[in-house]
């Protein structure tokens, strides 16, 4: 194969983005969709762009930053690539080049913006025409996550649904990423998924409370309410972590920096810097505050952590296709 000949689309890059209200556990394994109603912010600072060609060949190749991606990355992305190619009824393998765009070497959920890109390249190489709501759905299939990084500012995912939907304008707010390991997450959410949502004595309360925290969080949202904003989101991620301390095994993606991260982020707040953490399925921590106050968050958290780690993130667009 003449990789010259290749035929690739243009660049799409796709934003990651942090949860609110988090999404935790699949109510529909197969199918992949959320036992409960989800909120995030696109961050512009943390994003994949990928581009996707045709080949003439009887496997996907996969480059991932720069170098051929592991044997285990590749089968991943076919399976979903499978899954893809079954639903529009289109054969042809794939040459898949994606690049993450992360300012340190941090195991950042690269997940969501990873698949919302993807799916984007992939609906171009086969010239597929559909609705961002189907191409949300499709990123869904990836990752549950990646459904709402196809949207920028706030988005919802709701209860069971397919797709992620645009809520409302973000751009008053910021994140400070704080990169406590670059090192891989050692329980992977979705099998950590299953075995809260099987195990936990603690699930059903988690699904019935983020339901009512889904609820007031649009409304402070909506109000512009920054303190309530802060407090759901803090609030719903410590619940969230809380289900896996129940879980049978129990486990925790937290450790002693991220236990000491949240220290600092409470020591802020009692000076009188307005500021709340959150944490996804892993021991780093993001700190959420007001877009007009970001600089001077992180110069304070700068006192704690190391400059380069710690990556400011404003609201980011939804994806976009970059020309060639
Ligand atoms: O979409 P996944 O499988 O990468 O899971 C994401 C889970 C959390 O990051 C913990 C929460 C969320 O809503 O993003």
């Amino acid at each position: 194969m003449d990789a010259s000949n290749i035929k690739m689309t243009p660049t799409v890059k796709a934003n990651s983005n942090i949860a609110l209200i988090k999404y935790w556990g699949k109510w529909d394994e197969a199918r992949k969709l959320p036992y409960n109603s989800s909120l995030s912010i696109t961050l512009d600072n943390l994003y994949t762009q990928t581009s996707v060609g045709i080949i003439d060949s009887d496997v996907d190749v996969f480059y991932f930053n720069g170098e051929k991606a592991e044997p285990a990355e590749i089968r991943k992305i076919s399976a979903y690539l499978d899954e893809v190619r079954a639903k529009y009824g289109k054969t042809e393998h794939l040459q898949i080049v994606s690049n993450n765009f992360v300012p340190t070497a941090a195991g950042f959920a690269s997940s969501a913006c990873g698949y919302a890109a993807l799916a984007k390249a992939v609906t171009l190489a086969y010239e597929l025409e559909i609705a961002d709501r189907e191409l949300s759905a499709l990123a869904r299939m990836g990752s549950v996550s990646a459904a709402r990084s196809v949207y920028g500012d706030f988005v919802t995912l709701e209860q069971r649904a397919e797709y992620a939907q645009p809520f409302a304008d973000a751009s008053e707010y910021a994140v400070i990423a704080i990169v406590l390991t670059g090192k891989k997450k050692k329980i992977l959410s979705r099998e950590a998924m299953r075995s809260t949502v099987e195990t936990s004595p603690y699930y059903g309360a988690w699904v019935e409370n983020t339901q009512v925290e889904f609820e007031l969080m649009k409304q402070a949202i909506i109000r512009g309410d920054f303190t309530q904003v802060g407090e759901l989101a803090e609030g719903n991620c410590l619940k969230m972590h809380a289900t896996t301390l129940g879980a049978k095994p129990p486990f925790t993606y937290f450790n002693g920096d991220t236990l000491q991260a949240m220290d600092v982020v409470r020591t802020l707040r009692a000076q009188g810097t307005e500021c709340y953490f959150t944490i996804d399925a892993g021991p780093n921590v993001k700190v959420l505050c007001q877009s007009g106050q970001a600089e001077q968050v992180k110069a304070k958290l700068a006192e704690y952590f190391t400059e380069q780690n710690l990556v400011l993130c404003y609201a980011g667009s939804g994806y976009t296709v970059l020309d060639k």
